[in-house]
């Protein structure tokens, strides 16, 4: 049982895209509370990035409410606070990236939070290197790899010290030895996380509950914990023991 009040409680909300037969998100409840670390698995389609954009006020639901730090949040002056305090990971880094070198898009954030010039590029060196990222500050962004710019993004969205992280397939993309490097990074930070991924393993790796979208609607992902001992894991299906 938490004690404390969600930090992100959505009640009762619905969100139709404009001129779509059917609501992506239909009536939907979600309790989030800090120092949770959830999952999210669901289908291609089924609103998981619609669900965080609604989050961050980047899509203004239909009906229901969102309270956020104890506050209800409906206008874009509400929201200016939520996106300080919670940092979200786009799906898409193009999306996230939009300066003209690596350093620039990385210090946009904590300059936009007010720090000072140097703080920022301090900081900004700070998360570029702990992502394995030396050296790249003034690369091209627009020429960066996939994989890179997802790196990038994630060094963009930490460089603003979040309370909160929305990562919306913060692994796709990245190879095996950078993603376990990323699950070391999450798991050392003392942050709560919301992460969208299609890769059980890594949700696995990080997540303390996994959650599906049904319908419309959060649930916990049962059919998840009933395969998670043939998933989880690197042997799957052959023979191994547990110590
Ligand atoms: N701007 C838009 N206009 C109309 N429909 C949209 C728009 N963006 C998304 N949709 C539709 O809303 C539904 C949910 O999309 P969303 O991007 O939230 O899914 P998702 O669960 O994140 O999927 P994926 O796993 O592929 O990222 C999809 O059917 C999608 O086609
Ligand atoms: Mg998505």
């Amino acid at each position: 049982m938490n004690t404390h009040p969600p930090i992100i409680c959505l009640s009762d909300i619905s969100y139709c895209y404009p001129g779509a037969a059917a609501p992506v998100l239909d009536r939907l409840e979600f309790d989030f509370f800090a120092g949770n670390h959830t999952g999210l698995v669901a289908p291609n389609g089924s609103g998981k990035t619609t669900l965080f954009h609604i989050i961050m006020g980047l899509l203004k639901p239909d009906s229901g409410r969102i309270e956020i730090f104890g506050k209800t949040v409906s206008e874009e002056k509400d929201f200016l606070e939520v996106r300080h305090r919670i940092g979200l990971l786009f799906q898409d880094a193009d999306d996230q990236l939009f300066s003209p070198t690596v350093l620039e898009d990385v210090a946009f954030g904590p300059l936009n939070l007010g720090k000072s010039k140097q703080e920022a590029v301090d900081i900004s060196r700070r998360m570029l290197a702990s992502l394995g990222l030396e050296g790249f500050e003034d690369r091209i962004t627009l020429q960066l790899s996939g994989g890179e710019k997802r790196l990038v993004s994630l060094a963009a969205v930490l460089a603003m010290e979040p309370e909160v992280l929305l990562l919306d397939e913060p692994s796709a993309g990245l190879d095996e030895k950078t993603k376990e490097h990323l699950i070391e990074i999450l798991r050392n930070l003392d942050i709560s996380y919301i992460i969208v991924s299609h890769e059980i393993d890594f949700l696995a790796d990080l997540a303390d509950s996994v959650y599906t979208l049904q319908n419309g609607k959060i649930v916990l992902d049962t059919e998840l914990h009933l395969h998670e001992h043939v998933h989880a894991h690197t042997y799957g299906r052959q023979p191994h023991k547990h110590d």
